[in-house]
């Protein structure tokens, strides 16, 4: 018996439900000597943003108990770069493409990324990155307004995000779906009240797709020197410890909404990628296990299949949010 793997997000086609997850596997060159890329279902790059950036200073990562902290800051080439060196890379693995976007400043940049990304062939999709927690931005700011004032003290850094607020979220997501026909995807913070709330305002504004969760907030100190071990004070927390929070977040956006998950959080192996499967996730992302074993996406595959062989399951679709619940 050989199940199928296939599924579809937005008008994407993916051969396996298995991607990467963004900022954990740079623009794929880094991995083509470690696993057959052609292999997964879909690549999502490092976030770019309309100019270079530089990123926050190092130490930008430290290991945690079960999971890791980063601050990257959102490094990265910048569009005319990634447009000129990365993306013709990109386009010959062969699988599909998703690019993540993000604004530094003002959210129309969003809408100037996906308008020069909306005339790439190659270009699958679109993420929309409205929850990292690493940069200083007023991620806030629609349309060159603030909306209020953001800042929670915590260090230099504005923590507000603009997946944090409904309307600042349906705002931006609807101003983009209005310049592209693209597959919208948008990537959601787990640092919310309600994330089904923020969903909810994504699917009503036109996304396509969902991806959860980014990383939470996190934060180590080292008691020789007093010092937070980030030189951002606070960064993203990833890996495993985060599995349970971001499972739950999935189960509840799955009842809350029609379109697609694509599910991720602390995902190391294919019994952890089933759980987010059986939650609800149509699709899953592999981020932290990327750094440990970059072999794993490919393992993870593998691992689906042979288990819907032995659960004699004809297709990975049946598995969607067959979660046995009562609440
Ligand atoms: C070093 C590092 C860099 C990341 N950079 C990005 C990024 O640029 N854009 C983004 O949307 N998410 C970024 N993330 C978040 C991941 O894509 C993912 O949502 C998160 O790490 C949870 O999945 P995981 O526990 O499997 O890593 C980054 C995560 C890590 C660990």
């Amino acid at each position: 018996m050989n199940p199928k793997l296939t599924i579809n997000i937005g008008k994407l086609r993916l051969k396996n439900p298995v991607m990467v997850a963004s900022g954990t596997f740079g623009y794929a060159e880094e991995f083509m000597n470690f696993i057959n890329l052609r292999e997964l279902g879909a690549i999502v790059t490092k976030t770019i943003t309309l100019k270079p950036r530089k990123g926050n200073l190092p130490p930008r990562t430290c290991e945690t108990p079960a999971g890791m902290l980063n601050s990257i800051g959102l490094e990265n080439p910048g569009l005319e770069v990634f447009i000129k060196e990365k993306l013709p890379i990109l386009k010959k693995i062969g699988v599909p493409i998703i690019v993540s976007i993000s604004s530094e400043e003002d959210s129309r940049e969003f809408v100037q990324l996906a308008k020069a990304l909306g005339k790439i062939k190659e270009v699958a999709a679109i993420e929309l990155n409205i929850s990292c927690p690493n940069i200083k931005s007023l991620q806030s700011t629609v349309h060159g307004q603030q909306k209020r004032n953001l800042s929670c003290g915590l260090s230099t850094i504005d923590h507000r995000l603009i997946s944090q607020d409904p309307d600042v979220t349906y705002a931006v997501v609807s101003s983009v779906r209005s310049v592209t026909k693209k597959t919208l995807i948008t990537k959601l913070s787990p640092n919310v009240t309600c994330i089904s709330d923020i969903a909810l305002a994504c699917e009503k504004a036109g996304s396509d797709a969902l991806a959860l969760i980014n990383t939470l907030y996190g934060m180590s100190i080292d008691v020789q020197t007093k010092r937070p071990k980030l030189s951002a004070g606070i960064g993203g927390l990833s890996g495993p410890a985060i599995r349970p929070i971001a499972l739950k977040m999935v189960w509840e956006t799955y009842k809350k909404v029609k379109i697609p998950i694509i599910g991720m959080g602390g995902i190391m192996d294919t019994q952890s990628a089933l759980e987010f499967i059986i939650a609800g996730a149509s699709a899953i992302s592999i981020g932290t296990a990327n750094f440990i074993n970059p072999a794993a996406s490919i393992e993870i595959i593998n691992g689906i299949e042979k288990y819907l062989q032995k659960k004699k399951i004809n297709s990975v679709k049946e598995l969607i949010g067959t979660i046995e619940c009562r609440i």
